[in-house]
């Protein structure tokens, strides 16, 4: 399985996504400015890894803090999870990671745990999420895989692969499960414009895979789907609203349109911890604006006029009535969602 990240006794080893699929070269974060770094610029990224990558920040900056009492270790854990929840707002994944090993911590400050035993326990969570987010890539898959044809080409946009979490993936792990169940899959990778995370990224970690993989380019989806050369779309997902409504790399509204005019099911992919159950609906999603420069350069060469205005949100919401299904570790679920989702975040609470 490729190491997307890792807990390491010197710090959080992250693959660095912005050279793939060219260069397999590492970088080692060893507080949490540098594991914040790693998540705005994009060295690790995707939902699932960024939701990891924040717990193990949180981790980190606990571990490495001096503090000999409780009260200054407070102020500072107050200032670390601030500081890695500021990076990237679109992914509920993120201020869920962080928010899990904070309350660990808060409760074992509550109770005057002395400090060493407090660094242990929260460095054990976020492993525990780790292996967690890898089990839950597995099971989501295995629960989806009977939704793919037995034969057929799925196109996925942006990469919702092992890359985009600790391993295995939500969309690309559907797709890995099928594979294993002896369904006879190929895959259209769409570009994925403007940082090409299906060309780079999805299209590298199939390839390894072994999985047949075709690139193409954001705006032939239309062609390719009037010609019957997709059987089915999966994507994954930052952001699940309460009402399905879903967050997910700028594109895949489009595709999900399309998929909808040529009766091609749609589904998303994605762990629980994606849905984001206080967010009643898709207009309230926070969406993240980044750099004009993903777009005017490509390899690093100008493509645009100077000073030419540029949009570049980086998330849009694909309403849930475009959705064919919701697949998660915890099942399947499907319209209405406001009530599919309800019934599973209650199960969950009476669990
Ligand atoms: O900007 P990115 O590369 O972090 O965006 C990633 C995506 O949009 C993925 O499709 C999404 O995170 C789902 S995979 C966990």
């Amino acid at each position: 399985m490729i190491p997307t990240l890792e807990w390491l006794p010197e710090g959080v080893n992250f693959l660095d996504q912005t050279k793939l699929p060219h260069e397999e070269v590492y970088v080692l974060a060893t507080d949490y400015k540098q594991v914040a770094t790693v998540i705005r610029d994009m060295i690790t990224r995707g939902a699932m890894a960024i939701g990891v990558s924040g717990a193990m920040g949180v981790a980190i900056g606990i571990d490495r803090s001096t503090a000999t009492d409780i009260p200054t270790l407070n102020a500072e854990v107050a200032e670390i999870c601030a500081h890695l929840a500021a990076t990237r707002p679109t992914a509920v994944n993120l201020f869920w990671g962080i928010d899990r090993v904070r309350d660990l911590y808060n409760s074992l400050a509550a109770k005057n745990t002395p400090i060493p035993e407090i660094k242990l326990a929260v460095i054990a969570l976020a492993n525990e999420m780790y292996d967690e987010d890898i089990a839950n890539c597995k099971t989501l898959g295995a629960n989806g895989a009977a939704l793919l044809p037995q034969e057929g080409t799925i196109l996925t946009h942006c990469n919702a692969g092992a890359l985009a979490a600790c391993g295995y993936g939500s969309a690309l792990g559907v797709i890995r499960a099928a594979v294993e169940q002896g369904h006879k899959i190929d895959v259209i990778a769409d570009e994925t414009r403007p940082y090409l995370q299906g060309a780079r990224l999805t299209a590298w970690e199939l390839m390894k895979d072994n999985i047949p993989t075709t690139v193409a380019c954001d705006n032939m989806a239309a062609y390719l789907m009037s010609k019957g050369r997709i059987q089915a779309c999966i994507v994954g997902a930052d952001r699940i609203a309460a009402n399905g409504d879903t967050a997910n790399k700028i594109g895949t509204f489009g595709v999900a349109i399309l998929a909808k005019e040529f009766g091609i099911p749609f589904y998303v992919a994605a762990p629980w911890a994606t849905i984001d159950v206080n967010t009643a609906h898709g207009d309230l999603i926070p969406i993240e604006q980044r750099d004009r420069k993903e777009v005017t350069h490509s390899n690093g060469k100008q493509m645009t006029p100077d000073n030419v205005g540029i949009e570049n949100p980086a998330f849009d919401v694909t309403p849930s009535k475009y959705i064919t299904a919701i697949i998660t570790e915890r099942g399947v679920l499907t319209a209405p969602f406001e009530e599919s989702i309800a019934r599973i975040a209650d199960a969950a609470i009476l669990a």
